[in-house]
């Protein structure tokens, strides 16, 4: 994946325990609607595996590693501590997924009081075992603006560095055309480019400057990650659109971004960062 040109890759999610995943099939092509359906449910060989597996990796590029719960988890919370203090000493950065629609009540530890006591466990850990690893909290698409506010409000105080927005959508635009439509789980793709970009830049009004953005959902062109970039996003990531579109489209990306850049007259492109944002 870096070598396809991108600047960072993020891994996961993964899990303390190793799990199956949902019964096949559990992912689904919407090409009509250059979407995806999935409801994979955190399919992994678990932590201690990736940590075999990474401890192996050259250190050549910027790793995330993103981190969830398993499905049967008796206390979610312990599973977050357990993965971060195994998986933090090979990251570059650790994604707190708490946003994945296919893990039953995984969702709800974005509320309030759930969150704060999350990312207490999680920094906790990270100061116990003396790390630096900046901790990002990845959300989904499906909340209200008072829930942008609460979420803003907890990680400031938190002191995690970042928020990536958006996981998949549980919902359904009307304009979907695929047979598919009807499956259940995580919509990602085209038709999810306009709610997630509407929460990424919700969040960089609510949090100023102060914390990374990390803008995705539905980015399959440059101006689709220029325009995460002017919504506040400081990093932009992809995946359903390279299912279609394949590996070149990655190098095109830059190419338009560039070009993009350019056409605006900006010195470069963090000058964009936020420049839609009231
Ligand atoms: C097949 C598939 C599996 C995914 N699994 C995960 C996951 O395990 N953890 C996670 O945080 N997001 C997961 N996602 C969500 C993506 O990381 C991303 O947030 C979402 O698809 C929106 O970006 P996109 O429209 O460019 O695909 C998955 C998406 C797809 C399509």
């Amino acid at each position: 994946m870096l070598k396809l040109g991108f600047g960072f890759v993020e891994c996961g999610s993964v899990t303390p325990r190793p799990q199956g995943g949902n019964a096949r099939p559990r992912l689904f092509r919407l090409a009509e609607d250059r979407a995806v359906i999935n409801r994979m449910g955190f399919n992994n060989r678990g932590m201690e595996a990736m940590a075999a597996r990474l401890a192996r990796r050259a250190r050549n590029g910027i790793l995330g590693i993103n981190i969830g719960a398993n499905k049967d988890s008796a206390d979610r919370s312990a599973d977050y501590r357990a993965a971060f203090a195994t998986l933090a000493p090979f990251a570059d950065y650790i994604a707190v997924n708490v946003s994945s629609p296919n893990t039953p009540g995984l969702r709800g530890l974005q509320n309030r009081d759930e969150l704060q006591r999350l990312l207490a466990i999680v920094t906790g850990e990270r100061a116990r075992m003396n790390s630096s690893v900046p901790i990002l909290l990845k959300i989904a698409p499906d909340i209200d603006p008072g829930a942008v506010d609460d979420i803003a409000q907890v990680a400031l105080a938190a002191g995690i560095e970042g928020i990536i927005a958006t996981n998949t959508t549980i919902a359904r635009p009307a304009s979907l055309k695929s047979a598919q439509a009807h499956q259940s789980g995580g919509l990602s793709g085209a038709p999810l480019f306009m709610p997630s970009t509407v929460v990424l830049k919700a969040m960089r009004a609510r949090v100023g400057s102060k914390l990374v953005l990390i803008g995705t959902g539905g980015v399959a062109s440059g101006a689709d990650a220029y325009a995460k970039i002017r919504a506040g996003a400081s990093l932009v990531q992809l995946y359903t659109a390279l299912a279609y579109d394949g590996p070149s489209l990655v190098a095109r990306i830059k190419r338009e971004l560039l070009a993009l850049v350019n056409r605006d007259g900006l010195p470069n492109i963090a000058a964009a960062i936020g420049a839609d944002v009231k």
